[in-house]
């Protein structure tokens, strides 16, 4: 079994109005707990990872650890590149079996952003990985991705119909007010947008910065073209404070098959309710 792209289950997640949840998983306990979840609960899933992860974890571990997840489970799932800017290194990696990449050249000038993704959609293409790239700004942390609020910038509407047209990528990561890591207030989402974004390009949409966002506002956001909902912060903050509090408890604990067990059912909780969230349980 091997890693698919990302492009038919966001087809079919807009097609029938439910969303597709991406989590960022770290090492084997992380991927487990994905997994077997989404298999669990029959629902599609994409594990993505940054480029430190990567680097932390190691690349080949990480395709090989999914590629026999997929085969034992026999539960074809997409392996993504979150946040990947590095054109050389996303090349390898799509060598190395990777068939789901984020290119995200949104800190770059409009016309240089197209010339990037567009190079990058010809190649991955000729691998049948599936595209995604950003317009407009997140701000907030990503592991090394930190973009202050002033940098931040929404995703223009008309701008982005011309991007999807002129880049050919299969999925758009949208700007409209989410963030990555903690939210300081209640989060504001600006549905008129993503609704106008909506109206002018049919390629699936995607939520980045979906730790912390209300059930009520995924939702929505849902309801008017999301089709990927990423989340990372909630997944780890679940996972290190169960397995701060199991230390609490047990001082003297030392080994990892033990005090792992608590951190990966408060991480797979979390997992089961964005599921749950997305609407794409049973979606398999
Ligand atoms: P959060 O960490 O805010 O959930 O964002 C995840 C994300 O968007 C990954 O690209």
């Amino acid at each position: 079994m091997y890693l698919i792209s990302s492009q038919e289950m966001l087809k079919k997640a807009q097609r029938e109005k439910y969303a597709v949840p991406a989590f960022n998983i770290h090492n084997l306990e992380t991927i487990q707990v994905v997994v077997d979840t989404a298999k669990k609960m029959e629902s599609p899933v994409i594990l993505a990872a940054t480029p430190s992860t990567y680097q932390y974890a190691g690349t080949p571990y990480l395709i090989n650890i999914c590629k026999t997840a997929a085969q034992m489970l026999r539960f074809p799932f997409a392996l993504h590149l979150d946040h990947h800017e590095n054109i050389s290194d996303i090349k390898e990696k799509i060598e190395a079996g990777i068939r789901s990449i984020m290119i995200d050249a949104s800190h770059h000038p409009y016309e240089e952003n197209i010339e990037i993704v567009k190079k990058m959609v010809e190649f991955s293409h000729q691998y049948n990985a599936s595209v995604e790239a950003e317009l407009g700004r997140l701000g907030g942390q990503e592991d090394d991705l930190i973009v202050e609020d002033k940098e931040s910038a929404f995703t223009d509407p008309d701008a982005a119909k011309a991007y999807v047209e002129r880049t050919g990528i299969d999925s758009l990561a949208v700007a409209i007010g989410s963030a990555h890591g903690l939210y300081k207030g209640e989060p504001k989402l600006d549905f008129e947008r993503l609704a106008k974004i909506r109206n002018k390009v049919d390629i699936p949409l995607v939520l980045h910065g979906a730790s912390g966002i209300p059930e009520v506002m995924v939702k929505k956001s849902i309801s008017l073209g999301i089709c990927k909902v990423n989340v990372a912060t909630e997944l780890k903050i679940a996972f290190s404070d169960a397995l701060k509090l199991d230390f609490n408890h047990h001082p003297d604990a030392n080994d990892p098959r033990h005090y792992m067990q608590p951190a990966k059912l408060a991480m797979a909780k979390i997992v089961e309710e964005k599921i749950r969230i997305c609407g794409s349980a049973g979606k398999l």
